[in-house]
């Protein structure tokens, strides 16, 4: 939601957020690295702020119109439309001397009533300026005055060398209200693209360092690194299980806000471990995401339709009926993406999704992957955080593959599982679980043959009450 004080917005309300609300007469400063996202964080400023009816003018020296367009298209810009409608224009300017720029970036701004001016990038004309020193003072003082006078925001862009900063930006730092300084890091062949707010006037500023990705159809997305608490859940809400059983091992109930670490060794699994997850979402009504690391959506699919046939008697009908409902199966390929990188694809996934429950299954790929990667735990921790402020439930699967990850994840959560296996007399294995909840006493839990019996006998009203979610579902379709 925009701010109200704001007159302007940058399309991001993280962003909005951090640099607090965009004044009149205000000048932003974007610099960066080649490809570091200048021209998208500019044009996402521009289209947004035509969508909240201010009229806006792009002028560059080297972007082509039409390709321009296109690219911005892919990010959810549409300045098309924008143009069409009256609120956006596109001007390519010339590089002759800084006289002439000067003369024709005036004429521009002052011809037409325009509430956002971009220009893309002043590096051209600080070029210019080397020749004859005066010049640059010229240069300053008349965006200075243009912010000032004529123009609401005026949005510069500066392209900074990749090897480190380039003293030619410093002297429009100075005149600048806030920079963003936009920068990427290669680790492993995995990129993290950072945002740094090196100057906002007005606001103290906390945090400096802000991972940001490009979305496909979206735009820029900027994570806003939570604090504890920070944002209140809302009223906590209490889930609980139809099967009995589970609640004991979910230490009597499950609130909203809550942190669930259930792990298991690199050998052996028990579908018990999944199981209460069918439960939790048909008996409370609950929307799960369930976020794999290791399998693929089918299989994970497969996984729990399975289970519930076998340790539900569903029908595999209802079965997958029930699936359909209340999970939403997703699956990344950590190798992929830089920590930052996935922990902003999750948040967009789990604010477009919206659901309840957040399952995080194999994490143990993400340790294994990101092994000695410098912001894993940050972006872990971050992510974690964030949820626990909207509310959200977050269960995390994982395989103990390695003790100091397991033992830093059971530490921040507020209910910890660990499963263990025991040969009893007979020579079968048996599940034990080892259960901690915040508050209480850790407590050791068996699972024995005739306890899948009584699980058994719950799957009745557990049908029951699926089919009468199901018939609700779609009485309320209709
Ligand atoms: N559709 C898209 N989805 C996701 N990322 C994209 C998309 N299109 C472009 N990008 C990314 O955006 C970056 C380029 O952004 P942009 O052109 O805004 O950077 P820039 O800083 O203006 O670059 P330059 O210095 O070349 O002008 C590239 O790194 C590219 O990976
Ligand atoms: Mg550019």
């Amino acid at each position: 939601m925009l701010n109200k004080e704001a007159e302007y917005t940058t399309g991001s309300p993280e962003l909005d957020d951090l640099i607090g609300p965009i004044l009149p007469n205000s000048m932003l400063l974007i610099a960066g690295h080649p490809g570091s996202g200048k021209t998208s964080l500019a044009s996402q400023i521009c289209y947004a702020n035509t969508r909240l009816g201010k009229k806006c003018l792009y002028v560059t020296f080297y972007e082509d119109k039409g390709k321009l367009y296109k690219n911005m298209s892919k990010i959810g810009v549409d300045f098309q439309s924008a143009e069409e409608k009256g609120f956006f224009k596109f001007v390519k300017l010339p590089v002759v001397s800084i006289e002439s720029f000067l003369k024709e970036f005036a004429s521009l701004v002052e011809r037409e009533d325009f509430d956002v001016v971009v220009l893309d990038s002043v590096n051209p004309v600080l070029e210019l300026t080397e020749k004859r020193e005066e010049h640059r003072a010229i240069l300053l003082n008349f965006f200075y005055q243009l912010t000032s006078s004529i123009i609401g925001l005026l949005v510069v862009l500066a392209e900074v060398e990749a090897r480190g900063e380039n003293v030619e930006t410093r002297p429009i730092d100075f005149v600048a209200d806030a920079v963003i300084y936009l920068k990427h890091r290669v680790e492993r062949g995995m990129l993290s693209r950072i945002m740094e707010l090196r100057k906002i006037r007005g606001l103290p500023l906390q945090t400096v360092e802000i991972p940001f990705v490009i979305i496909e159809g979206k735009g820029i997305r900027v994570f806003k690194p939570p604090k504890p608490g920070e944002i209140c859940p809302g009223p906590v809400k209490k889930l609980s299980t139809t099967i009995k059983e589970f609640l004991e091992v979910l230490g009597g109930s499950l609130k909203t806000g809550n942190t669930l670490l259930v792990s298991y060794p690199s050998w052996g699994r028990t579908p018990l471990t999944l199981l209460p997850l069918v439960d939790l979402a048909i008996t409370n009504d609950s929307k799960i995401l369930f976020v794999t690391f290791l399998y693929s959506p089918d299989v994970i699919e497969e996984l729990l339709t399975g289970i519930m046939q076998n340790y539900l008697n569903f029908e595999a009908e209802l079965a997958r009926e029930v699936l359909k409902k209340y999970l939403h199966i997703a699956s990344f390929n950590p190798s992929a993406y830089s920590p930052s990188h996935l922990m902003m694809l999750l948040a967009d996934l789990i604010e477009s999704v919206n659901p309840e429950i957040v399952v995080f299954h194999g994490g143990e790929v993400l340790a294994a992957t990101y092994k000695g990667f410098s912001d894993f735990w940050i972006n872990h921790r971050n992510l974690m955080v964030w949820l626990k402020n909207k509310g959200k439930i977050v269960v995390n699967y994982f395989a103990r593959i390695d003790p100091y990850w397991n033992k830093t994840l059971e530490a921040v959560s507020d209910l910890v599982v660990r499963v263990y296996f025991k040969r009893e007399g007979n020579g079968e294995l048996h599940p034990e679980f080892l259960v901690w909840r915040q508050g209480f006493h850790p407590q050791v839990i068996g699972f024995k043959s005739e306890d899948m019996g009584k699980l058994a006998s719950y799957s009745r009203d557990l049908a029951k009450l699926a089919k009468q979610r199901l018939g609700e579902g779609s009485e309320r379709e209709r």
